[in-house]
């Protein structure tokens, strides 16, 4: 049988989709290429959200397609994930030779894809998202097109949604993410994740609840769930919490409920996290299951993208720097220890040097333990790329450098009040840098390096005593 190597790029969301996809195609047969050189199947899992992205993998399916010509004549090379979407048929243009190319939540029908590109067929094309539920019957996601041509519907009613997790081969790793709500509907002003991911939809929470037991019964201990803006979580018109599912800690909302649903029936995670966030969705009702709930962990993605208001008003991110640092403050407030990471865009149509100020100043006051800064990238039909691109790469530059500079700085502090602490350690595998000792996280999703005991595995839960610290690293030794 045929083995296959999938390359993923973005966010967590398609590491996701990367992972059941592998399951997808074990299931039906294919195996794990030792390495991508010796795959029969090289599948690149895409991201449109800056066009740095989508250049890194119109490299990679270039010189996949190339290799064709250099000892690899049958090789497969498949387009999945976001930027499928966006450039929809037009990627045979930009990419000659690809085999085919489908669409996030078109993985239910991608092992058939496959069959058919190893018997020869190319030039597939395989749409997603689905439209919603609600906004008529999809016409597009249960067929593909083949330069015009119908194939039988790789999905009918009664299947499981495009996403779910079939089952799979053991989890290598104790972490995993279960992705809770498909889509955004928030439409920022710079953003294409709304037009390749399509709109907001909320799963059902018993859905969820079966996929997170699937992934507790391979071995993971350590769940993410994920939503472009999960606090959106069944909040969408439509969604309704269903009926016969208590809530004993008296939760009302849909993400709180979710979250002690989780806990409750699947104690084999012992931590449950949950991104992006957003500075409307931090609700007293979440911050209690975040303190309440033990398997939440204390640790929040909120990105802020820019401290200025002006900026922020034109981003359309829908709230101000005074009512993010409002959402930072109930969160300390409430969760003891909480570890904050934002993101951030530099260098957004307009923004001047005292906008960028403002940015600084708004990220010392919120005191992250974390941030990621994204120059900006006009991304093809959102509104902003109507907008003059008019702060120069070196000035993004610039100004991304001397974010991270504070932020290191700012890291270096908060992982500095850990030293002499002793916490819990999620155990994951030998340390990238130094084989001889292993690296593990805290509640805080902060990396912990440590000299390994007897007979660890990976998935201990350990008590670590942190004597050292960086401003992306904590060490220190088991006791
Ligand atoms: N759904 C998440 C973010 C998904 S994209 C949220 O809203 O929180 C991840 C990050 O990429 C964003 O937070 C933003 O900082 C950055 N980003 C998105 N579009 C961008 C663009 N056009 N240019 C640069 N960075 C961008
Ligand atoms: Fe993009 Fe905004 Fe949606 Fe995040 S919330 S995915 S930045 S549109
Ligand atoms: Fe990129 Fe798609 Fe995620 S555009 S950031 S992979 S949702």
């Amino acid at each position: 049988m045929a083995s296959f190597s999938i390359h993923t790029y973005g966010c967590q969301m398609n590491v996701r989709d990367s992972d059941v996809l592998a399951r997808r195609l074990r299931m039906a047969g294919y195996t794990d290429a030792p390495d991508e050189e010796s795959a029969d199947v090289v599948l690149v899992n895409s991201c449109s959200v800056r066009e740095k992205a989508e250049e890194k993998a119109l490299g990679k399916l270039g010189m996949l397609c190339a290799s064709r010509r250099n000892g690899r004549p049958g090789l497969v090379v498949g387009l999945t994930g976001c930027m499928a979407n966006r450039l929809a048929e037009g990627v045979f243009a930009v990419v000659p030779g690809l085999s085919f190319s489908a669409g996030p939540r078109a993985g239910a029908g991608i092992p058939a894809l496959v069959a058919r590109a190893l018997a020869g067929e190319r030039g597939m094309w395989l749409p997603g998202p689905p439209p919603q539920a609600h906004d008529g019957p999809p016409a597009t996601s249960t067929s593909t097109t083949t330069t015009g041509r119908n194939i039988p519907e790789p999905a009918t009613a009664n299947q499981a949604p495009a996403n779910q997790a079939p089952a799979a081969a053991p989890a290598p790793h104790p972490s995993s993410f279960v992705t809770i709500l498909y889509g955004c509907n928030q439409r920022c002003s710079y953003c294409i994740v709304p037009d390749v991911r399509g709109r907001e939809e909320s799963r059902d929470p018993r859905e969820i609840l079966e996929e997170v037991r699937a992934e507790a019964a391979l071995g993971v201990r350590d769940v993410c769930l994920l939503g472009q803006s999960v606090m959106r979580y069944g909040r969408g018109g439509g969604f309704r919490w269903p009926d016969d599912i208590p809530s004993p800690g008296g939760y009302t909302e849909p993400l709180p409920r979710l979250l002690e649903l989780v806990a409750r029936e699947v104690p084999q995670v012992l931590r449950l996290r949950f991104t992006s966030g957003h500075p409307l969705g931090v609700t007293p009702e979440l911050v209690r299951a975040m303190r309440e709930i033990p398997a939440v962990c204390p640790h929040l993605h909120l990105p802020m993208q820019s401290g200025s208001d002006r900026i922020l008003r034109e981003m359309r991110r829908g709230y101000d720097s005074a009512r993010y640092l409002e959402a930072v403050r109930l969160l300390r407030e409430g969760v003891p220890d909480i570890a904050i990471t934002t993101d951030i865009i530099v260098g957004y149509p307009g923004e001047t040097e005292e906008d960028f100020e403002r940015t600084r100043e708004v990220m010392e006051r919120a005191g992250f333990d974390n941030a990621f800064v994204f120059k900006y990238s006009p991304r093809p039909g959102t509104p902003s790329a109507a907008l003059e691109d008019d702060v120069s790469d070196a000035e993004k530059r610039r100004r991304d450098q001397v974010l991270l500079a504070d932020q290191d700085a700012r890291g270096q502090r908060a992982n500095d009040r850990w030293v002499g602490r002793t916490v819990e350690v999620l155990a994951e595998g030998p340390s990238l840098r130094n084989a001889s000792r292993w690296s593990g996280r805290t509640g805080q999703n902060k990396i912990v390096v440590f000299e390994p005991p007897p007979r660890v595995a990976s998935g201990d839960l350990l008590r670590v005593r942190i004597e050292a610290a960086h401003p992306q690293t904590l060490f220190g030794v088991v006791v």
